[in-house]
């Protein structure tokens, strides 16, 4: 699938949902989104607020072809010192997925690649503002992904969670169980890292235990590393 359609899938959502919320109510639509989108704005500095109405639909304009390149781009930067999901069945985990991006690249990624014949990708997000988007987008963009393509493609299948970190983390623990070959982190963190640094970290390693002995976790961070606290 090339960049151009997924930005037509990505803007023809938008556009829809902003159809729709017009015709509810102009105004409220109005403000709400700008509302949403202007909280984006403060990323580098304080926490978003991803559950205000809208977010998610002002997060896709904004940051989800660029999130998607990014991840995109890790994945070809590590594939080429560790080949990557080279399982026959691989699993991933999409922590903090936001509305799908992540998902979407890796599942994109794989599909390109032929590394594996179907993979299975788990996603949980706890904005339902943001989950609610990646419900419908994630769902649209595999079903182009598979139904455009001419040639066998590997199948993709995603649960779509509305989960925190924690309930992956404490899942691992009752189930001791390594069952993901990649884990991402795509800007799942801002100020939580820096307020909570020693948590934080432990919330990682326990999903740390979910990994295969062969698997990688990967993570993406703001460009400005936040400076950490002593807690
Ligand atoms: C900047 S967005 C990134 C979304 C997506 N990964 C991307 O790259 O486009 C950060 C997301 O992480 C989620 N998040 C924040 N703290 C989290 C936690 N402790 N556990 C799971 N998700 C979390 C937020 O709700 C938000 O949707």
């Amino acid at each position: 699938m090339q960049w151009n359609e997924i930005e037509q899938l990505i803007v023809d959502f938008v556009n829809l949902r902003c159809e729709e919320e017009w015709a509810i109510n102009p105004r409220v639509f109005a403000a709400d989104f700008a509302k949403a989108y202007r909280q984006l704005q403060r990323t580098h500095f304080e926490d978003p607020d991803y559950n205000l109405r809208l977010a998610g639909e002002a997060y896709c304009l904004k940051y989800h072809l660029q999130r998607m390149d990014n991840v995109n781009t890790a994945l070809n930067f590590i594939h080429d010192v560790y080949p990557l999901l080279q399982e026959a069945q691989p699993s991933v985990l999409d922590v903090g997925g936001g509305t799908g991006s992540s998902t979407m690249a890796v599942s994109g990624w794989f599909t390109g690649n032929n590394v594996g014949n179907s993979l299975n990708i788990q996603y949980c997000e706890p904005a339902l503002p943001m989950n609610s988007v990646a419900k419908v987008l994630v769902p649209r963009f595999l079903q182009t992904l598979q139904g455009n393509s001419s040639a066998a493609v590997p199948f993709v299948s995603c649960d779509i969670n509305q989960e925190l970190l924690f309930g992956c983390a404490a899942t691992g623990r009752q189930a001791e169980k390594a069952i993901h070959d990649l884990v991402v982190f795509s800007f799942t963190f801002w100020k939580q890292e820096q307020r909570e640094f020693a948590r934080t970290a432990q919330l990682v390693l326990d999903i740390g235990r979910l990994l295969k002995s062969s698997a990688v976790m990967f993570f993406l961070t703001p460009d400005k590393p936040v400076e950490k606290s002593n807690s």
